[in-house]
């Protein structure tokens, strides 16, 4: 039987502002799963008050997660969204949205749920962790369902070139483009890069990266939808990019540069393999994730 409803308190203040990080997510063959925060954010500024016009479906589905997870009676509250993680271009911008109201949500209420609490309501929304997880706690992750994601620092010094196309691309589009399933080989060839990354990012040995970043599972049938992925990838690797993989779902291709020096002529030369009005964004792995600015 559910327990009764909390009457609200609210403890700090009335007003609070979450910054949340971009993500790359897959990686190339780890579907699902690995995820990295990139040094670009969005900022959530959650209000208790009579919203000024009505909420967008997101906002209103993870407010009514966060009520019932806490078990606390709903109250109105208005939102607001700034900052420079772009929408449907594969850099987790619906999470940004999710955490941002979950966290300041959960800031207005004096902290009802963990970090651990909040990770599992964002993945579960989204339907998969694997931007949930970097999103909310920095660095590289390592997320299985609903499991505490494992999570490791990444080097300031590595640089991620995001090649952003002017169109965006519709997760569930992007997931009714992949077969339903593939072979034993190419299976094992993803697991076995997989593994590979994993440990490179667990041990900071990023050489190891070096061609480990092909996958078999979803990259080639996205290509549908982003035709020039393939070229991009490997004008970056020619020009002394460590790899580069379809971020998330897409649009966005990502590639990894082994220092700040290297970036800005990879990042021309997969630009030019691109259409027109694509925009080219370098930066560094956020080691932080979600925190609250101001409340
Ligand atoms: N892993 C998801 C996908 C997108 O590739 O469909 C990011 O959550």
């Amino acid at each position: 039987m559910m327990s009764p409803r909390k009457k609200l308190t609210i403890s700090i203040s009335k007003s609070v502002t979450i910054s949340i990080p971009g993500t790359t997510a897959n990686l190339g063959p780890g579907f699902d799963s690995f995820g990295l925060a990139l040094d670009l954010a969005n900022l959530v500024t959650i209000t208790q008050k009579e919203p000024t016009t009505s909420l967008p479906p997101m906002v209103e589905a993870t407010a009514e997660c966060f009520f019932n997870g806490s078990g606390l009676i709903p109250f109105p509250f208005d939102w607001k969204i700034k900052g420079s993680v772009p929408q449907a271009r594969g850099l987790g911008s619906s999470v940004t949205v999710r955490l941002g109201v979950l966290m300041g949500l959960n800031k207005l209420c004096g902290l009802p749920l963990s970090r651990d609490g909040i990770f599992r309501l964002c993945a579960e929304l989204e339907g998969h962790p694997d931007n949930a997880a970097p999103a909310l706690f920095g660095g590289f992750t390592l997320a299985r369902s609903l499991a505490e994601p494992l999570r490791y620092t990444v080097s300031s010094a590595l640089r991620f070139i995001l090649l952003i196309p002017n169109f965006e691309v519709a997760t569930p589009d992007a997931r009714k483009v992949m077969p339903k399933s593939i072979s034993v080989s190419e299976s094992a060839a993803n697991a076995a890069d997989a593994a590979v990354i994993a440990v490179a990012f667990a041990t900071k040995r990023y050489h190891l990266l070096c061609g480990a970043f092909g996958d078999r599972l979803h990259q080639p049938y996205r290509t549908k939808l982003v035709p020039f992925l393939p070229d991009v990838i490997k004008a970056a690797e020619l020009n002394g990019a460590i790899g580069g993989w379809l971020s998330g779902s897409g649009s966005t291709i990502c590639a990894l540069a082994p220092d700040a020096a290297s970036a800005p002529h990879i990042a021309r030369m997969m630009k030019i393999k691109a259409p027109k009005g694509s925009k080219i964004v370098i930066c560094t792995a956020d080691n932080q994730g979600a925190t609250v600015l101001k409340g």
